[in-house]
């Protein structure tokens, strides 16, 4: 199949509503689309990823009316949620309608919701007329697509189009929250930070960082990025041993930048989080062997970096 690169939202949209897969730019990283209401479709994004059928997708909205077309009833707290950050890189899980297929939650009772920012991707999802189903545009196990070439090289010639963007700004997945049960509880660290959302949903469970829910969020169950290189977390720079087979990123200054494969010290946690996933796929196409990741504070964007940098350091 030849993949189709296209800066034209409405062009890409077309495509949707015929059935196809097409990757889309948002302010968190690129999605991987296709109309949530057609089941082939659906199951045509499982297959191309090669992601786990357990694993649910999230329902892209261009609009506060398409909540109704997939969600089955909107609890209090996922409603102060969805006035306060949508659209915004935060998602929503609630009850789902039963109309939705099966295949996008992967089976549960629920479904995620997330309205994004990007301009580019309010354009596409406007005119796709359709709520859309997407995960991350990354094959699966892969560090998520944070640029459209990012896309290419994962999955190129296996998806109709890429509809071209700017590299995502915040470069780091949406915050989930899972609305559907008596105590909201936050599934997974992203660009909206707990702090913001305790603001303004004091009784949200924000379970320490090293706690896993693998019984209410099933992707958090397969390892996120798992790098042929190994992810070596330190807390001070000086523990990075100069290579040329070695990456160092981070917030501090190593003494020889100019001694590794591959060096990226970013001025804050922010420029952290949005080089991140490129960062790695930039140490693979390079055969770094060891990458030195300096942890930050787990507050604010920094509680994502650390999800992420644990993950791709498990064993
Ligand atoms: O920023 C983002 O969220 C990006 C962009 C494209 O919107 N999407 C993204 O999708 O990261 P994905 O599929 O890579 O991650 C979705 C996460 C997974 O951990 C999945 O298990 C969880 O959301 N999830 C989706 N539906 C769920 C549900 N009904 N209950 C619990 N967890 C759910
Ligand atoms: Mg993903």
């Amino acid at each position: 199949m030849k993949t189709l690169l296209t800066e034209d939202p409405a062009a890409a949209a077309a495509l949707v509503q015929g059935g196809a897969l097409v990757a889309f730019p948002t302010e968190t990283v690129y999605g991987l689309g296709a109309d949530a209401f057609n089941a082939d479709s659906v199951a045509a994004i499982f297959h191309v990823k090669e992601r786990p059928a357990d694993n649910p997708l999230i329902v892209h909205i261009a609009c506060h009316d398409q909540l109704a077309d997939i969600a089955a009833s909107i609890p209090r707290s996922g409603q102060t949620l969805i006035d306060r950050f949508f659209p915004g890189p935060l998602t929503v899980i609630v009850r789902r309608h039963t109309s939705l297929p099966p295949a996008v939650t992967a089976g549960l009772d629920s479904v995620a919701v997330r309205m994004p920012s990007h301009p580019i991707a309010r354009r596409f999802l406007n005119a796709c007329q359709c709520p859309v189903a997407a995960p991350s545009a990354n094959h699966s196990g892969r560090p998520s697509a944070t640029t459209w070439e990012a896309v290419r090289d994962d999955l190129g010639g296996r998806i109709d189009a890429i509809l071209r963007g700017p590299p995502s700004e915040q470069g780091i997945e949406s915050t989930v929250v899972d609305c559907s049960q008596e105590i909201p509880v936050l599934l997974r660290p992203g660009a909206t930070s707990a702090e913001e959302l305790v603001a303004v949903l004091p009784s949200l469970r924000v379970p320490r960082l090293a706690e896993s829910l693998p019984a209410r969020s099933p992707g958090l169950r397969h390892r996120h990025y798992a790098p042929r290189a190994s992810v070596v977390l330190i807390k001070d720079p000086k523990e990075a041993q100069p290579h040329a087979a070695h990456a160092f990123i981070g917030t501090g200054a190593v003494q020889d930048p100019s001694g590794f494969g591959r060096c990226h010290i970013a001025s804050d946690v922010k420029e952290y989080a949005r080089v991140l996933f490129d960062f790695f796929r930039q140490c693979e196409a390079a055969d770094i062997r060891t990458v030195y990741c300096q942890e930050v504070i787990g507050s604010g964007v920094g509680r994502a970096v650390m999800d992420r940098l644990r993950r791709a350091a498990a064993k």
